[in-house]
């Protein structure tokens, strides 16, 4: 990939793997950047790099350990905006606090809403993003907000496994439109678990609409949190007669007892992305896919002023 000038691009600590990945890809240098501890915690920042109308990109998921990566991408941006950049582009290719996106009951915030305000007035210019847990999230923010889809990166992944009798089973109703995508582009009949959720960490299943005997499945969702949501999804699954079974999903959260539930599930593989890191996570029959290409090819055409849509323009 050519290199564009008077780019800049400004890891903060969340995802150093991906960020040098992405910077690999568009042929550039980190730009140096100092991110520090004070004795009592406070985050310090200095940009080391000459940023004056530099055309910025700052590159933090906002994953766990989750209110440390949001204040130092607060932190990041503020730095570069005093410091002149002429654009400041947020990579985040996990969005944290999405999952509370509405006061669905009495007394509740709507974190994602404060998130996105507290990054535009931090002074961001723009915001790139990955599989927002909803769409709808992107009107949250008053800037413009490009959202990108790991789902080229996953079909590519599965037309090379070319799994026979495949099902794709959507792991509940809210993520059938995902998987409904999925089961298009892959060519594959879809299922979908009727799935409750009684807490964060407690869901149940009922019924699967649709049938997975004697198939193997795949169970695509966005994120796998504390891993509840997929062991219902493969328990039952396996309760109506599925075969071999993959999982997948954009982020790997992993929190809590997650590593230990998949690992107890013995699945056949378990598909992620890097945008937030796996770290040394002991978990069986993972692959990790990168979107760190997809990513520098969108940076590139923020920079260059070119459609990020045709990215995912398919011949139909
Ligand atoms: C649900 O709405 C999401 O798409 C994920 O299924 C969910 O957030 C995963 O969380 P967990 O792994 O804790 O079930």
């Amino acid at each position: 990939m050519p290199t564009p000038k008077n780019i800049k691009l400004f890891p903060g600590n969340a995802n150093p793997a991906l960020a040098d990945e992405i910077c690999r890809s568009l042929n550039l240098e980190p730009a140096h950047v100092r991110l520090e501890r004070f004795p009592d915690g406070e985050i310090h920042c200095k940009v080391l790099d000459d940023a004056r109308g530099s055309d910025a990109f700052i590159i933090q998921p906002t994953c766990p350990p989750v209110n440390d990566t949001i204040m130092e991408l607060l932190i990041l941006i503020d730095c570069l905006r005093r410091a002149s950049a002429e654009r400041i582009t947020c990579i985040i290719p996990y969005f944290g606090y999405a999952r509370q996106d509405r006061k669905d009951e009495g007394r509740v915030p709507i974190t994602a809403k404060l998130i996105a305000n507290m990054i535009s007035a931090a002074g961001a210019d723009r915001i790139l993003t990955m599989d927002l847990h909803a769409a709808q999230i992107q009107g949250f923010f008053d800037i413009p907000v490009d959202h990108l889809y790991a789902a080229p990166v996953f079909e590519k992944h599965y037309q090379r496994l070319n799994i026979p009798d495949l099902t794709v089973l959507a792991a509940d109703v809210g993520s059938s439109k995902r998987a409904g995508l999925v089961s298009k582009y892959l060519n594959a009949p879809l299922a979908i678990v009727d799935k409750r959720r009684y807490s964060p960490q407690e869901t149940e299943a009922f019924h699967i609409i649709g049938s997975v005997e004697g198939r193997n499945v795949l169970i695509p969702d966005d994120m796998i949190s504390t891993g509840g949501t997929i062991v219902t999804a493969v328990e039952a699954a396996r309760r109506h007669g599925a075969k071999d079974i993959y999982v997948c999903a954009t982020h790997p959260v992993l929190a809590g007892p997650a590593v230990e539930r998949l690992n107890s599930l013995h699945v056949k593989e378990i598909a992620v992305t890097d945008t937030i890191p796996v770290g040394g996570k002991p978990l069986e029959n993972l692959k990790v896919l990168s979107v760190a290409e997809m990513l520098a090819e969108a940076i590139r055409r923020i920079h260059v002023a070119e459609s990020i849509s045709q990215m995912f323009s398919r011949e139909e």
